[in-house]
């Protein structure tokens, strides 16, 4: 088991410090290729999330964000205490997005749900949103198990 924690600030420009962190945390698994790109970007659609619908145009909301795992699974745990979600099911539909004139193609939800092996999320309106992933370990860059 092992465990890591960072709190940054919803700036933009920490979704690639985010990101990238967990890669070199998880640098010790040697996962294939295939499964960092998928972890990175379940990263930067939960981090971007957070950003522009939780903290929608404030800079030092906080994002938490805690990465572990065991010999099986790493666990990927992304909050905010922003504006949070009222229709959690209407959110996950896949091209849905309540910021079309961002051009945001509504598939964030969508995708990360495909990456992860469980994706759940915990969100209210005016208390954040929580997204806990979980994602199978794969060893020595096979592509397949
Ligand atoms: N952390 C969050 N806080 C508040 N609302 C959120 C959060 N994450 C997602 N949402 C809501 O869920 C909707 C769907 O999210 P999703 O990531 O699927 O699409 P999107 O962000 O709008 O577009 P894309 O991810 O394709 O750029 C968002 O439009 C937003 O209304
Ligand atoms: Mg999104």
């Amino acid at each position: 088991m092992n465990k890591m924690k960072l709190e940054f600030y919803s700036k933009l420009e920490n979704e690639a410090f985010a990101r990238t962190s967990v890669v070199a945390f998880l640098m010790p698994l040697d996962l294939p290729m295939e499964d960092v790109m998928e972890i990175k970007t379940i990263l930067a659609e939960a981090v971007v999330n957070a950003m522009i619908h939780g903290y929608e145009n404030v800079e030092d909301g906080i994002i938490l964000l805690e990465v572990s795992y065991d010999e099986h699974y790493i666990y990927i745990h992304v909050k905010d205490d922003g504006c949070g979600i009222d229709d959690i099911q209407k959110a996950m539909e896949p091209m849905y997005t309540s910021k079309e004139y961002l051009e945001r193609s509504g598939m964030g939800m969508t995708i990360m749900q495909t990456f992860a092996d469980e994706f759940h999320i915990h969100s209210e309106a005016g208390k954040g949103c929580d997204l806990q992933i979980k994602k199978k370990i794969r060893h020595g860059n096979q592509t397949e198990q």
